[in-house]
Order: structure tokens, then sequence, then C-alpha cells
């Protein structure tokens, strides 16, 4: 399969002026083609694409998740079941926890056993706020097994020992007449959870110890090795990757320790303004800001690309997976909250984005075996807020929910002609697509435009497939920074769509702009 048919998705290659309208030009003519080749297919897209992250951090897991049993908020076993039915909805295939940097300040042996008697501890990166330890390792457990997703686990290499390590991966996974499974039993859980994937620390160079590459590489190899699959449990061993473009960090990594991983991780979030200390706001942001932060996130191409690169002179068979394990935007924190517990609102631009991130991942199947979002429940780029009892779906939600379908899908690859969207002197492409088939032979085809001022006429071609019939579901929204509040819920939600047709093996699909599309052909 030539490779330039896969890599063609994003290429623009006509310029056009913004315009002021929402109904695509009659000019008989499409403003953007795009040929798909079902007679071409590549490798699956790996169901863990769409995976998630959960952190001790902010309102996430306490309150977001976990409200204990005696609250009036509907729970089982003190996990809210508005959020669980969301999230069984979703389809989440795996979830992260419990940090990012609070892993590695996390001391497993504190969250464990009867609840009043668990020590507290200082959450020193997150608001400085006193963690109760009520949410371990059995609360953790049983919400991935309430939503149906697996557990991925990240160890604290940064202030924990090996040992402790070692005891944490026994305690969860063997069935042996052993003390930590003996101490997990007496804690109330008699058979063994799976637990298929385990990070060996987090953000190494940073949070994580602020180690150079050279030091985590050693220690890696010294923790993972203790990291051991007890009664059938097969561990897929995540090291801790590159901070964003750190490619020297993968060289190391790949080349002192890569034949001891199963998967690499790497962190890359969008930043609106590009300016850590002033991200920029989730909702009131201009034009040019709405661009700038679309830019950005399509720098994850370039990023996966090149670390690819690096890891394709180390492994060539492509062993070791690609572990994308936070991305997402990262604005400031709404006015009023307290700033280390990164409560942001989620708009139409958050789509969007989650829109091109999947694209690219898809696009990098062959590399990418698992990414997760930064963070489930009102952290960062959220799928859910929550306000005491009250619970909100965001638009980031609503893509994760339409792209389910994609989930373990065959790749189809397809090239795309697209005119750009440009604001000022910088230009992106107006539309990214990508398709899979399904087990069942259905192809899905989704498609972003990022314009917020021009819908876009699309045709496509499907080279190796035929439809008889074609259905879709379309998320907009009123304005490029509209998203949903406790007053206005629904404000984005995703709606039945009727702009595609099926003409032979061609489709005609007006594309609103600003806008997620998925279709399905069958
Ligand atoms: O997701 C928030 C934080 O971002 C994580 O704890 C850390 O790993 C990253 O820097």
């Amino acid at each position: 399969m030539p490779l330039a048919l896969v890599c063609l998705c994003l290429l623009s290659v006509t310029v056009a002026q913004a315009q002021s309208t929402d109904a695509p030009k009659d000019t008989g003519s499409s403003d953007v083609t795009v040929t798909l080749h079902a007679d071409q297919p590549l490798g699956k897209v790996n169901p863990n694409i769409y995976g998630h992250f959960a952190e001790h951090l902010g309102r996430c897991i306490y309150e977001g998740i976990w409200v204990g049993e005696d609250s009036s908020i509907p729970n089982t076993r003190g996990i809210r079941n508005d959020v669980t039915a969301a999230l069984r909805e979703m389809n989440i295939p795996v979830l992260r926890w419990p940090g990012g940097c609070f892993a590695d300040e996390y001391h497993w042996m504190d969250g464990i056993g009867p609840r009043d008697k668990r020590p507290a501890l200082i959450n020193t990166h997150w608001g400085g706020v006193v963690e109760n330890n009520h949410f371990g390792t059995h609360e953790f457990l049983d919400l991935c097994e309430q939503i149906g997703a697996e557990p991925y686990v990240c160890g604290n290499v940064g202030s924990g020992s090996v040992q402790e390590m070692m005891n944490w991966v026994e305690y969860m996974t063997s069935d042996a007449d052993s003390p930590m499974a003996n101490l997990r039993r007496a804690n109330g859980r008699d058979k063994p959870w799976k637990v298929p994937y385990f990070g060996v620390g987090n953000e190494s160079w940073g949070c994580g110890g602020n180690m150079r590459p050279e030091y985590y590489a050693d220690l890696y190899r010294r923790y993972s090795t203790f990291v051991k699959n007890y009664s059938g449990n097969r561990i897929f061993k995540i090291a801790g990757g590159a901070n964003v473009a750190d490619y020297n960090w993968t060289e190391v990594l790949m080349s002192r320790a890569g034949r001891l991983m199963h998967g690499l991780s790497l962190h890359h979030y969008t930043i609106p303004t590009g300016n850590w200390g002033r991200k920029g706001s989730a909702t009131e942001f201009d034009e040019a800001i709405y661009h700038k932060t679309l830019s950005r996130t399509l720098f994850m191409d370039e990023l996966v690309t090149k670390h690819s690169e690096i890891m394709d002179r180390h492994d060539p068979n492509k062993r070791v997976g690609m572990v994308i394990d936070e991305w997402g935007i990262w604005t400031d924190v709404e006015p009023g909250t307290n700033p280390g517990f990164l409560y942001q609102q989620n708009s139409i631009r958050d789509a969007i984005i989650a829109g091109l991130n999947f694209h690219i991942f898809h696009k990098h199947a062959d590399r990418v075996s698992m990414a997760n979002i930064a963070q489930t429940i009102n952290v960062l780029q959220a799928m859910i807020l929550t306000d005491k009892e009250k619970m909100l779906l965001t638009p980031t939600y609503h893509v994760f929910e339409m792209f389910s379908v994609h989930q373990g899908g065959t790749f189809l690859p397809l090239q795309i002609e697209t005119p750009d969207y440009t604001v000022g002197d910088s230009s992106i492409p107006a539309v990214s697509a990508s398709a899979t088939r399904d087990a069942d032979g259905e192809i899905h085809l989704s498609l972003v435009n990022t314009n917020p001022n021009q819908a876009l006429r699309v045709t496509c071609s499907m080279n190796g497939a035929e439809a008889k019939n074609i259905s879709g579901r379309v998320l907009t929204a009123p304005k490029f920074n509209s998203y949903n509040s406790f007053d206005a819920p629904e404000t984005v939600k995703p709606t039945d769509f009727d702009g595609a047709s099926l003409r032979g093996n061609q489709i005609e699909i007006n594309l609103p702009s600003k806008a997620v599309v998925v279709l399905s052909l069958r």
C-alpha cells in the first residue's frame, strides 16, 4: 500500500477565502473531494485510541466519580450512577489512573482496607488539598468493572520503591496463596482482577522526578523487571515517554530499554495561546485564537510522525506501541475556581480538536496503540462536568460517543483535496476526514469542518465499495465558542444528519461549518 495515500488526509491543495455563510455555494462543483480507498484496507484502529484518564486532581475522582456510599446522589458502592451510565454509553475501552503527577506520590497501601482507617495525605501537585484515600485500588477496579473499561494503572517510580510496585501488581492480579493476594482477600476481594496495562512512572522528566532520560531508562529497566505476570494476567508495560518534542528522550529510551517495554508514552497538550502562563479562556476567545488553537492541535501529526521515525529505527516491526496517554486542550481555569483543580469548560472548539486528533491517531494506527484524553470528568478537556448532583455531557463527550463506531475498525486510507481555512497569515486545512470498516462490513466516514464561517460541499468517491444506505449524525453549534452549561446543557449535542446522499459509489455531503459529522454506509 503506497504510504502517500495514508498521509494525504490533512493535505490542503487550494486556498479559499473564508466567507460568512453557512450554506454551501450552489456552483454545482465540490469544494472538497475525497477519494476513499476501500479496496486498500490497512491495519486495525486499536479501540484503546479512544481511552481515558482519571487522576486524583480537583473534582475528577472526588465528586466526579466518587461520592461515597452515604451520598444522596444515587450511587453503586459509592460511585455515582449518572456518571457510570454516561461512560458506559460512550464505550470507554481503557481508563488510566491514579495519575498523572499524582501517581508518583501515590502509595497504594494508603488506599486499601476500611475507609475510616485509611491515612490522609496532602495532594501536593493539585491544590494542596487533603486526599482521604477513600477512592483506592478496589474502588478504581470496581469503577472499571461498572463501566466495562480495562484498567491502566500507573505506578510510582518518583517516590515509591520497587518492592511497593511489585507488591501492588501481586495484590491486584495474583490468585496464589501469597501475602499480597491474601491481603486483597482480607479486604473483601477474593478473585484477582485482570490489569492488562501498567505504567512505570509518569513524566519522569518533570513532576515524576526531574530525571535525565539515561537515568530513567535505567530505572525503567529495574522497576519493570519486577512488574510480573501472575495467574494468567499478561501486563503490557508502558514506559514514561517524552514531553512533546523531546525526541532525544525517545531515542534514549528506545535504545536503552526498548526491548523491555510494550509501550512508550507521549504527552502533548494543546495550549490555545501557546503560553503556559496565560493559556486562554475555554469559552471567551476570538476567531484568531480559535484558529490558532486548531493549528496547534494539528502539531500532533508532526509529533507522532517524528517520534515514530525514531521508534521505527529501533523497532522496525512496530512491536512497541506509542501510548499518547495525555492529550487534549488545556486552558485557563474557569474564573473563581481553584487554579490547582484545572476545571475548564468545553466548547464546540474542543469537539473539533477531538475529531482532528482522532483522525491523526487513525492515520498512525500502525504505531499508536493507545491514547487517553485528559481527563474524564471536571478536569481539562472533560467528557462530563458535574455540579454536586447535576451532570452535563460536553461537546467532547459527544465526539467520543459518535466516533466509537471506529473502535477496532479496519483503517481505510483516503485522499482529500480541501481548501484552507485561513485567518490572517495562518492557514489550516478546512476539512479533515477518516474512514474505517467495521466487522459487519459497514463503512464509517468521519469529517471535520474547522471553518466556523463556511459550510462546504464535499464529494466522496469510494473505490472498492458500494453502499445502498447512508445515515449519519452531526455535531455543530451556533457559535465557535458555544458550550453546554448547567442552565443550557443541550446547546451542543448531536442530531441526525440529512445532508448526505448517495449516487452510485459517490457520496455528496453538505458539511456544515464548525462541525463534526459521522456517516455510516451499508
Ligand atoms: O493532566 C494533568 C497533568 O498534566 C498530569 O498530572 C501530568 O502528567 C501532566 O503534566
